[in-house]
């Protein structure tokens, strides 16, 4: 008798036994149906519905103009073709700042009419209060350090993070912190490699999961459209590794298409409903 291992679904406490057990964590983002059911049948461990959508599905040059909404549509239909990763979803500017009552209104909204599971909240310790508040409600939080696109105007560009003495002490601080407040994991943006190690040791119950940050964290985050090649092509930051190159294949299809239609190839007889 053959036995068919079923793959059992993703919850915040299988990701911190991962890191117990220092198993490493894949992470990918999704914003469509489709692509979340390939991903998840992949046997991804998380489905990040990142607000990266700004950039790599609405074409906006930055993070910051997306909304709630939007980041609910996407998430309903990731929701709708995933089954067993866990499913988080990025908390857009200005959907948490303001106030800690905004924060869970809007935290809440992603669970009730996205089907999320957790939230991704960006900001170092100033945050504390607000992830506190948030997990406390009942709402698992993704942490978010090191380069925090939304606050790209600061940076002044992506910069990488962790290089002075400073930028390390808060670093740390901030993930000690995060911890504390009861995230279940934590991204590490583009910092230096040693810096996500040395957090990485630091955290107890709080994965780390790095984009630009080294190889020692407990799991790895890239944005999907970005390792399928769809993304600018000035766009190709040294962390990223692509792993399909995608473009070439659509236009492809859509010339031979253009092609068929022109010609009057397509439909064919067989492409058509005829009366017998
Ligand atoms: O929005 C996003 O996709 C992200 C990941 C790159 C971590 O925040």
């Amino acid at each position: 008798m053959s036995v068919i291992k079923k793959r059992k679904k993703t919850t915040v406490q299988s990701i911190v036994r991962m890191k117990s057990r220092s198993e490493r964590i894949a992470v990918l983002t999704a914003y469509d149906y489709f692509t979340a059911q390939l991903l998840d049948e992949a046997g991804i461990d998380m489905i990040l519905v990142g607000d990266s959508a700004a950039n790599v599905i609405h074409g906006y040059s930055s993070t910051l103009p997306i909304g709630m909404d939007v980041m609910i549509a996407h998430t309903a239909a990731v929701a709708r073709g995933n089954k067993r990763s866990l499913l988080i979803a990025d908390m857009p500017f200005l959907s948490f700042q303001p106030s800690l009552e905004v924060a869970i209104t809007n935290a809440g909204r992603f669970l009730k009419e996205g089907g999320a599971e957790a939230v991704k909240i960006e900001g170092g310790i100033e945050m504390v209060p607000t992830i506190k508040r948030v997990v406390e409600v009942g709402i698992p939080v993704m942490g978010h350090i090191g380069l925090t696109p939304q606050s790209i105007h600061r940076f002044g560009g992506p910069r990488v993070q962790g290089k002075g003495k400073k930028s390390r002490a808060y670093l740390m601080e901030s993930a000690l912190a995060l911890e504390e407040a009861g995230c279940f994991s934590m991204v590490l943006e583009l910092m230096e490699k040693d810096m996500a190690k040395d957090i990485t040791t630091a955290l107890k119950t709080c994965a780390t999961i790095g984009i630009g940050a080294g190889p020692d964290c407990d799991g790895q985050v890239l944005v999907t459209n970005d390792i399928l090649g769809l993304r600018e092509p000035e766009f190709k930051p040294k962390f990223l590794r692509e792993y399909a190159n995608l473009p070439p294949i659509i236009t492809d299809a859509a010339k031979r298409y253009i092609e068929d239609v022109r010609k009057g190839d397509y439909p064919s007889d067989d492409e058509s409903f005829s009366k017998k």
